[in-house]
């Protein structure tokens, strides 16, 4: 037995992982793999909060392979870190029934995520009440290899908090059963995309993919939104909020450079070109590695699924041993054993 403290984090497996998700919290998670004893859930079920219909869900088929693939080619090591699937953990929807009784619906009508979530699924005012348990449900997922600490995007900060709360409530209700978790927020909580405009996000197009080839962030840097005002080279340009250089910060390990640029651009010595060329060769840089280990996972048939089956078995186990010591702790009636039975 490990003595290392867990983490436990993931994502809804809803389309492919991009540089934001890799700021706000699959950097961490590669990071501290040594550290911790690591648990990246697939979190096929949360989908079904706003996208409960068949088709949907097996259009989640796809996205769940792409996912673990994901999280290999960023370095997480299947062999140091577990990934799992949470449909294939049934004590998640134990946990989650458990756990639903103790917070209270206008707790959960002020986690500000959810009626985004809610418009962004075009449901109006309609909340259903699988999403309003959303935070109670992810609660379940971090508790359940009742881990102590949650590397996510900034938007996944209030959820954290509801589940804080619910291992204090289990705690002071039965006794102490989990650890309080704590959020980890990453470098860049919440990094803007290619357009300028909002927070990247693979709806909104203005994505730039772990998985793309060179040739796509080449193009995709060529059309990033800069400083609008700055329509020669040789005008003074704003470095602060700039997208190309709020992604220089993040990607560029050349400091030097970084500077350098940013002190010609600040007087209007530098064209955009220039600066998105170098951006883009950061980018291609830090991404080489990944495309790397995903031409190596490609490369074997049935590797990624093997990864997320022996994950998976490894994540029950976890998940069968919190539950004997949550119905303990409850004292729930534990049904006797038929006599000449085991
Ligand atoms: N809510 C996360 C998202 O925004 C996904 C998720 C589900 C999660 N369960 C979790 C994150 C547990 C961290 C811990 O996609």
């Amino acid at each position: 037995m490990s003595a290392k403290k867990r983490i436990l984090t993931g994502d809804r497996p809803t389309g492919k992982l991009h540089l934001g998700h890799y700021v706000g919290s699959v950097a961490n998670r590669v990071r501290l793999q040594d550290q911790y004893e690591c648990f990246f859930i697939v979190a096929d079920l949360h989908t079904l909060t706003t996208k409960p219909e068949k088709e949907h869900i097996t259009a989640l088929h796809q996205n769940i392979h792409d996912l673990v693939l994901d999280n290999l080619s960023a370095g997480i090591d299947p062999e140091k870190s577990v990934i799992f699937l949470q449909s294939g953990v049934s004590e998640t929807y134990e946990l989650n029934l458990i756990f639903e009784m103790l917070t209270t619906v206008n707790r959960l009508e002020r986690v500000p995520s959810l009626k985004d979530m809610a418009a962004a699924a075009q449901m109006g005012e309609v909340m259903p009440f699988g999403l309003l348990g959303y935070p109670v449900l992810q609660a379940a997922d971090i508790l359940l290899p009742r881990a102590h600490l949650v590397p996510v995007g900034k938007d996944n900060e209030s959820h954290i908090e509801v589940t804080r709360e619910i291992a204090r409530r289990f705690n002071y209700l039965y006794g102490e059963v989990f650890p309080i978790p704590e959020a980890l927020i990453g470098d860049v909580p919440s990094l803007i995309g290619v357009d300028g405009q909002a927070k990247m996000s693979k709806s909104l197009n203005n994505a730039i993919f772990l998985s793309d080839d060179e040739e796509t962030v080449n193009q995709k840097v060529r059309g990033m939104f800069t400083d609008p005002n700055r329509i020669r080279a040789d005008i003074p340009g704003r470095v602060e909020g700039n997208p190309v250089f709020i992604y220089h910060d993040a990607f560029n390990p050349n400091v030097e450079e970084v500077n350098d640029l940013k002190e010609r651009y600040l007087v209007g010595k530098v064209g955009d070109v220039e600066v998105k060329r170098k951006l883009a060769k950061a980018l291609n840089d830090f991404l080489t590695p990944f495309r790397e280990r995903r031409a190596y996972y490609e490369s074997k048939p049935g590797l990624v699924e093997e990864v997320l089956v022996t994950g998976t078995e490894r994540m029950r186990a976890e998940a069968a041993e919190t539950m004997g010591q949550v119905r303990e702790a409850m004292g729930l009636y534990r049904l006797p054993v038929r006599v000449g039975q085991s």
